[in-house]
């Protein structure tokens, strides 16, 4: 099973699920509908400017890359590219800047990263479109790489607008997307470009595709999902999904909170989208309706302070108090998923369990991690993950090697597996 180890901590491997070198299928899960993609191998690159959307979108912690994850996924295309003999531009977004540009969320800190991991100078130009975009990408030398400004600080982005695309596409000759992560966005540089410009799968996105179609195309059942991390309000709707395709379900993190709230626990001061009681209520009646069990948190790690090594208490549901907050799962939670990892064939992991960021609300993620990845390292599991948080969780706890296959994307990984269209995905249909 290493072969499904595309972003494991050291880096691409070769040797995965080979389709044609051609016109690709790629079926996802519950659909008929096979796609058909171009790979760079059919680009022609000499002399090109490359339009190349990864997605940059990287935990960061005080202007610091935290994760560089998918920074070393991008690698390949680039390199790739740079063989070729191509002119390399980055697009990327990162984070929410909602269509303004906001100087705490520029991708200037990214490009000397990724400078640092390929060994050569990367430029940066402070917008993508515009003046100065045009005469970064005019001095370009074929194999230079240039990083443009996030993406989202124009509105034309997210709205696929036909007057930022152009303004996009004026400089480049083909379009290159290489972020699947990002491929559930029908937004100008996801989609968008590759309407306009001859486009191609990148390395990968090709890889994830291929990985994803191998281990989740037809899964091996029965299915155990673990969803946490605190995004509640955009994974209610997922869960609802997912609650009708999987065997069982481990909700953690704080979304956790929202569930146990519905069902009447006092969780005093912990985050929780009290809003949601009701739409948890109906999730949870759902997955009653479609036979998924759903794992709710047992007993919980609380504390009054989130702070590294903050006094940490273990608490039954019904003895929350006044001034805590729950921060991680407890230890009968954490022993109550090993065992339904242990019966599962098949594990889909998207976030953290806790605040796995700041110790000691590390444990049950790293606990669980570790055993799923001793699970899959062994044979006797399939284990896939996504997710940013969910990467650098695996990565934390020293699990990300052992699991069979470790997605870059968190929201469209999600998407996939309930089977819907990918917006990326299917732009680069031919
Ligand atoms: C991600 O990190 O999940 C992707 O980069 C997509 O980001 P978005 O949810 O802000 O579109
Ligand atoms: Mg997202």
């Amino acid at each position: 099973m290493g072969f499904l180890h595309p972003h494991g901590r050291h880096g691409p491997r070769h040797g995965g699920p080979r389709l044609s070198p051609r016109a690709r299928p790629v079926a996802s899960p519950g659909r008929d509908l096979a796609l058909t993609y171009r790979g760079l191998d059919q680009a022609h690159l000499k002399g090109a400017r490359a339009l190349v959307r990864v997605d940059f979108n990287l935990p960061m912690n005080d202007g610091q890359v935290a994760d560089d994850t998918r920074l070393r996924a991008a690698l390949p295309t680039i390199e790739r590219l740079r063989a070729g003999g191509a002119k390399i531009i980055l697009l990327s977004h990162f984070d929410r800047p909602k269509g303004r540009p906001n100087p705490a969320m520029s991708l200037a800190p990214v490009a000397p990263a990724l400078a640092v991991l390929m060994g050569r100078p990367v430029s940066f130009v402070s917008d993508c479109i515009g003046e100065a975009a045009d005469a970064a990408v005019e001095r370009l030398a074929p194999g230079d790489v240039l990083l443009m400004e996030n993406v989202r600080f124009h509105p034309g982005e997210e709205a696929d607008d036909p007057t930022f695309i152009q303004a996009l596409a004026r400089n480049g000759d083909l379009y290159v997307n290489d972020a699947f992560s990002t491929a559930h966005r029908a937004h100008a540089s996801t989609a968008g470009l590759a309407h306009k410009l001859p486009a191609f799968a990148g390395e990968a996105m090709r890889r994830e595709l291929d990985a994803l179609e191998a281990a989740l195309g037809s899964p091996m059942h029965p299915v155990l999902g673990v969803v946490g991390g605190s995004k509640v309000s955009t994974k209610l709707d997922l869960l609802c999904n997912l609650t009708r395709k999987l065997d069982a379900l481990a909700i953690g993190g704080g979304m956790a909170n929202t569930f146990l709230f519905a069902n009447g626990v006092d969780v005093a001061d912990s985050y929780c989208e009290k809003d949601l009681a009701d739409t948890a209520r109906e999730i949870m009646a759902s997955a009653k309706a479609g036979g998924c069990e759903l794992l709710l948190p047992l007993d919980v790690v609380v504390a009054e302070r989130l702070e590294a090594g903050a006094p940490a208490t273990t608490r039954p549901l019904d003895s929350i108090k006044p001034g805590e907050r729950i921060l991680d799962a407890g230890p009968r939670t954490v022993a109550r998923l090993m065992n339904a990892m242990d019966k599962a064939r098949t594990l889909i992991w998207n976030g953290p369990l806790g605040v796995f960021e700041v110790p000691p609300f590390d444990h049950a993620t790293n606990a669980a991690a570790r055993h799923a990845g001793a699970l899959a390292k062994s044979g006797k599991l399939i284990a896939v993950a996504g997710g940013g948080d969910t990467v650098s969780a695996l990565n934390q706890a020293g699990a990300a090697d052992d699991f069979t296959f470790v997605s870059t994307a968190g929201g469209a990984f999600l998407e996939w597996m309930e089977g819907k269209t990918l917006p990326g995905v299917a732009a680069l249909q031919h």
